[in-house]
């Protein structure tokens, strides 16, 4: 008999996850709202189990932080074999070695000839907030260059940056000034023509004000959303022509997600920076912006850092991730996924008009419902109870979108086919349950 993933031995959330949950209500600030209604208890590869024994299939991967499934056995033991030797020092008080090492693999893997630095931070956000800094004092220019439908962070600049109002940004301003955001193309919704981008810029801003560009190669959190392949060699150009830096944000497109280690290497084209985090460290906090040797040396002694970043712990992970994206075939396995998600989820449209566009690229695929294809008119709706439906059977099911209508897949690239498939086969009843509870 095939092997099942899932497992649910309670109603969901069970009493162990209820009585938990019960606490986080009077404990836990109200805007921390989860996805999922039980609390984990423990996970390996895809499995993430619960508190009261019921397993499920994560497809959100931590929001696309377990490229290499949950707790892989050689982060886990590079992470036990670090906390024994050293837990933290701060790199800027006494250096050490699994940064260095870090930073040498990284630098090796960027794309382009001009040779490479690293520097380590904690979150996506402090990545690409330090990249702009970076940016500002390597140009001597102030002014940021953003897109429609992107996601860089929380933090004031980040948020600033961010292109969804609700809800991140709701209440939050005054924002950060020096922000200016451009047309990214959207070829399911508004193909945009790459001169559109220009005169938009020149609209907006004195190009020569500009410090960055910063970019998705693919769009993670607004959608899911793959751009002609002009466009990142496009921006490259554009950056060069006005002397501005190429900055691309991979905090969630990078660390083999799409096929290859960074997204910007599918276009042939090296950034000037280049933000990781997420994925990179296995489930640790970790975050890299990794640039022109040039670049990263220009702000003064001193100016760049934060006490935790580059902990020798998530160094550690960090450089284990790495050998198993490497020793595992994972960019290989990305594509293959990729292919299934594809093969499958073109198969569901076929059947459910309400998927109006399946796309993707390597094992970043999304699918965006509306409410009909001819208006195309998003469904947050129905995204919302297939989400629903698919977590009742045992599926964690991430959605995107500026209207959170795309549901998006960032499943372990370590996933066994037959548990993608067990997956893919729990969000076909949940379409055929969303469909007849519709209104
Ligand atoms: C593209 C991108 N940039 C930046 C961030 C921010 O990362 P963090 O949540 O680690 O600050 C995210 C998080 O989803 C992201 O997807």
């Amino acid at each position: 008999m095939a092997r099942r993933y899932i497992r649910l031995v309670t109603d969901v959330p069970g009493p162990r996850s209820r009585a938990a949950l019960f606490r986080k209500e009077r404990y836990v600030a109200g805007p921390l709202s989860p996805l999922a209604p039980f609390c984990a208890a423990r996970a390996e590869g895809v499995v993430v189990e619960d508190l009261d024994g019921n397993r499920f299939l994560d497809f959100s991967g931590g929001w696309g932080v377990m490229n290499v499934g949950h707790n892989h056995p050689r982060v886990v033991a590079a992470v036990r074999d670090q906390a024994e030797l050293c837990l933290h020092t701060d790199f800027t008080a006494v250096p050490y070695e699994p940064y260095v090492a870090l930073a040498e693999r990284l630098a090796g893997l960027a794309p382009g000839p001009a040779p490479k630095k690293c520097a380590f931070f904690n979150s996506g956000a402090e990545a690409v907030e330090n990249a702009v800094k970076i940016a500002r004092v390597a140009t001597g220019r102030k002014a940021v260059l953003v897109f429609d439908n992107a996601f860089h962070g929380r933090t004031l600049l980040t948020m600033t940056m961010t292109h969804k109002a609700i809800p991140y940004k709701a209440g939050f301003g005054p924002y950060a000034s020096d922000v200016y955001r451009l047309p990214y193309p959207y070829p399911y919704r508004y193909p945009v023509p790459l001169a559109a981008i220009e005169r938009r810029m020149l609209s907006l801003v004195d190009p020569r004000e500009a410090a960055c560009l910063v970019v998705e190669p693919v769009i993670g959190e607004g959608g899911f959303i793959v751009p002609p392949p002009e466009f990142l060699p496009f921006l490259r150009e554009l950056a060069d022509r006005h002397g501005f830096l190429l900055v691309a944000d991979e905090v969630q497109c990078g660390v083999g997600r799409t096929g290859r280690f960074f997204a910007c290497e599918h276009y042939d084209v090296e950034p000037d920076l280049i933000c990781v985090a997420k994925s990179i460290a296995g489930g640790l906090p970790l975050s890299a912006v990794i640039g022109k040797a040039t670049v990263m040396d220009a702000p003064l002694p001193g100016s760049i850092g934060s006490t935790y970043g580059g902990n020798p712990v998530a160094c550690a992970a960090a450089l284990a991730v790495l050998d198993v994206i490497e020793e595992e075939g994972l960019l290989e396995r990305a594509r293959r996924i990729g292919e299934v998600l594809l093969r499958e989820l073109r198969a569901l449209e076929r059947t459910y008009p309400v998927i109006g566009d399946v796309r993707g690229l390597g094992a970043m695929v999304g699918m965006e419902l509306v409410c009909d294809r001819r208006s195309r008119e998003p469904d947050p709706d129905t995204t919302r109870r297939v989400q629903v439906e698919a977590l009742k059977r045992g599926v964690i099911l991430p959605t995107a979108g500026i209207y959170g209508n795309v549901v998006r897949f960032l499943v372990p690239l370590t996933i066994p086919e037959d548990a993608l498939l067990e997956g893919l086969s729990v969000l076909g009843e949940a379409f055929a349950q969303a469909a007849k509870s519709g209104g």
